[in-house]
Parts: C-alpha cells; sequence; structure tokens
C-alpha cells in the first residue's frame, strides 16, 4: 500500500502534475489576486452576511438532517421560489455543483441512453456521467458539427439523447454556442443540460447566467448554477420541469442521502439572488473589456468573458510561471493536464468586478516580461 502511494506520488512528481495545496503566505507582498471564482466581487459584503446571520439566529447553524429528514427549514423555500420566479423552472436546491452534477447525471439518464458531453466539461459533469449506467461519448471542445456526427451515427441505437455543457467553459472561457445547441437538440429530440456554474451571477437581467442573457431559458431543458462562484457561497440548485424535480428528490443520491445546506449559507444564497447585479455585472465586463485589450497578443482567442486563460504549452511552465508572477505578488492558477488536454497547459486568470485597472496593468506587464 505504502509502496502504491510513494510511486504514484512519484510519477506526478515527474510529470510535473504533482498538486499541492497553494499557501501563499510565504509571498510577503500579495498585490493582487486573480485565482478565484468570486467574480462579482462579493465575498466580504455585509448585506449578505448579515442576512447569513439572520438566518441562523433563526434556524441554528445546521440543517440537523438530510431535507428528507428534518433538515428542511422555510429559507430553502423561500430561495427555490426566488429561483423558479427568475429562471422559469422547478427548482432543486442541492449542496454543491459537485452535487448537483454527479446526482442528477447519476439518476437521470437510464442504461438504454447516450450521454453527448463536451470535452471541456467539468469533472464532476464526467463523473455523474459515469456514475450511471448510460454510455458516454464526449464531442471535440465546441465542436457543434462533431456533436452532430456522433448524434447521427449513433441516434438509431439510444432511446433518449443527453447532450451535455457548461455556458461558459471554466478552463478555456468559451461560451457555448446556444442557436447551435439548440438546433441540434431539437432535430434529435434530445435533452440539453447546460451547467451555468461560471455564468451565474455575471449575466443575464436577474443574473441566472448566459442562457437568460440569450433569451433561451425556455429552450434548455435542465440548468444547473452554483453558489460557490459569483454569488461567493456554497451549494447548487438544478433547475427543469417540476416532474424532474419531483424525481431528483426520489432518486438524487447527493441530495437524499447529505445533510441540508445550513441556514447561514441559505440565507445568504437568498440575498445573492435577490440583489441587483447589474452595477457589478458592468463593472467585471468593463475590466473584462480592459484585460483582453491589454493581453491581447497572449489570451486565448476564444475567451471572450471573465475567465482568461493565457496558454503556455506545458506543465514545467504553467507552474514556473504560476510561481513567477506569485513572487511579484500576483496569484494566478496553473492548470495542467489532466485538468485540460496535454499541451494546453495554462496560466487562468480569473477576473473579478472589483479589480482595477492597475492590477491589470501589473499583470500585463509582469507577464511580458515573463513570456
Ligand atoms: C462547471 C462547473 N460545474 C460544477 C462545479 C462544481 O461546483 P461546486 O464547487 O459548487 O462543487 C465546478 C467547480 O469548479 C465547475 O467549474
Amino acid at each position: 500500500m505504502d509502496r502504491f502511494l510513494t510511486d504514484t506520488l512519484s510519477k506526478l512528481n515527474d510529470t510535473h502534475a504533482y498538486r499541492s495545496i497553494p499557501d501563499h503566505s510565504d509571498y510577503t507582498a500579495i498585490t493582487h489576486v486573480f485565482n478565484t471564482n468570486d467574480y462579482l466581487g462579493f465575498n466580504t459584503e455585509s448585506s449578505r452576511i448579515q442576512a447569513g446571520l439572520a438566518a441562523a439566529n433563526h434556524y441554528g447553524t445546521g440543517a440537523t438532517g438530510s431535507r428528507l429528514l428534518g433538515g428542511h427549514y422555510p429559507t430553502l423555500n423561500d430561495l427555490e421560489s426566488a429561483l423558479t420566479s427568475r429562471l422559469g423552472k422547478s427548482i432543486l436546491v442541492v449542496n454543491s455543483g459537485y452535487h448537483a452534477n454527479t446526482g442528477l447525471l447519476g439518476c437521470l439518464p437510464q442504461r438504454t441512453d447516450l450521454i453527448l458531453a463536451d470535452k471541456a466539461c467539468h469533472a464532476s459533469l464526467i463523473d455523474g456521467a459515469q456514475l450511471s449506467a448510460a454510455t458516454l461519448k464526449r464531442y471535440r471542445h465546441a465542436d457543434y458539427a462533431h456533436l452532430a456526427h456522433i448524434i447521427h451515427q449513433n441516434q438509431a441505437n439510444y432511446d433518449r439523447l443527453f447532450i451535455v455543457t457548461e455556458s461558459l467553459f471554466s478552463m478555456t472561457g468559451t461560451a457555448c454556442d446556444f442557436d447551435a445547441l439548440i438546433r441540434i437538440k431539437t432535430q434529435a429530440s434530445a435533452t440539453l443540460i447546460v451547467d451555468e456554474a461560471h455564468a451565474v451571477g455575471c449575466y443575464g437581467a436577474t443574473g441566472m447566467g448566459l442562457a437568460e442573457a440569450h433569451g433561451v431559458l425556455n429552450d434548455v431543458d435542465i440548468i444547473i448554477g452554483t453558489f460557490g462562484k459569483a454569488f461567493s457561497s456554497l451549494g447548487a440548485f438544478i433547475g427543469g420541469s417540476l416532474d424532474l424535480r419531483n424525481y431528483l428528490i426520489n432518486r438524487c443520491r447527493p441530495f437524499i442521502y447529505s445533510t441540508a445546506l445550513p441556514p447561514f449559507v441559505t440565507g445568504v444564497n437568498l440575498a445573492s439572488v435577490t440583489q441587483n447585479h447589474a452595477e457589478k455585472q458592468a463593472a467585471l465586463a468593463a475590466i473584462t473589456r480592459y484585460c483582453h485589450h491589454q493581453l491581447d497578443r497572449y489570451r486565448a482567442p476564444t475567451a471572450h468573458h471573465h475567465i482568461v486563460p493565457l496558454p503556455v504549452g506545458t506543465p514545467e511552465k504553467a507552474l514556473a510561471y504560476a510561481n513567477q508572477l506569485a513572487r511579484q505578488g500576483l496569484i494566478t492558477t496553473a492548470i495542467r493536464h489532466p485538468t485540460v488536454p496535454k499541451h494546453q497547459d495554462l496560466i487562468r486568470i480569473s477576473l473579478r468586478a472589483d479589480h482595477t485597472s492597475d492590477a491589470i496593468d501589473a499583470l500585463a506587464q509582469a507577464w511580458k516580461s515573463l513570456v
């Protein structure tokens, strides 16, 4: 057993794939942080903290059980209703995006069904697809001709088709093409599942993400959103038909077998959803434009949003660049294989509504002198 652990770890080390928990406490002067998902800069915002405290004062520190076993409390209803009125879908709140994706895909597609997932989909979507008895096939990232081709070749052999995508891909910063996906899903009578983890809060008139911003919520059959990123909290929701919600309550194992979110968290989530996000969205859009302009020659050309990948091509380079930036007080993330395909290793810049142009200038200057 020990041999297995040391062999595995040394193999990871040899291939520059070894992961450790980043600890920047040794960098005395952190000046700008570009590695959080706090896209709206909400994390320390006091009205949301007060809303969390009010819920905790009312209902206590914990849910005390799963929602089916005494862990349900009214703030969860309020949160689901607020989301329903924004999305026009029945909503089930679960404990995380990981729970949402593994729970949903783990129980919805059946043995005779086919799941078609974008190659760049997050691990939680792929893990969920692998938990299910359905067949999983993956189409090239944002290549909808490839998706249509796979469907054409395989459709006759399966009962139901599920197309799985992120709206804004967490590693490439690319947005999915809703028009293409909706055309294909309609032709194939497939169910379209869209994970909006990185778009919720940042886009849409009520902050519900890119499907809302594009006016296609009715064409998305199932939507997943998370509270851990732009809403700077924890938890997730799955939106779909009322039958889907009732099915999940009966079959979604992470929902059934896990203690519900604590009231503090649900209070924060409710306040986050009901706030007006327009000002912060505009600030995020402005700093995104500025960053793209300053790093235009270096960023992946398909990224038009607040996730800005700077491709470097090898894990060694990704680690070395991230370390050198950190020494200058600029905290970024090295993204390496297997999170991204081989030779697509990158430095990931996550922008926030409260980033200043000075922060972007410091980053751009440091990057230009590195590469
Ligand atoms: C696209 C996507 N979906 C789901 C998740 C998981 O969400 P959570 O952190 O709430 O478990 C992530 C997390 O990084 C993600 O990027």
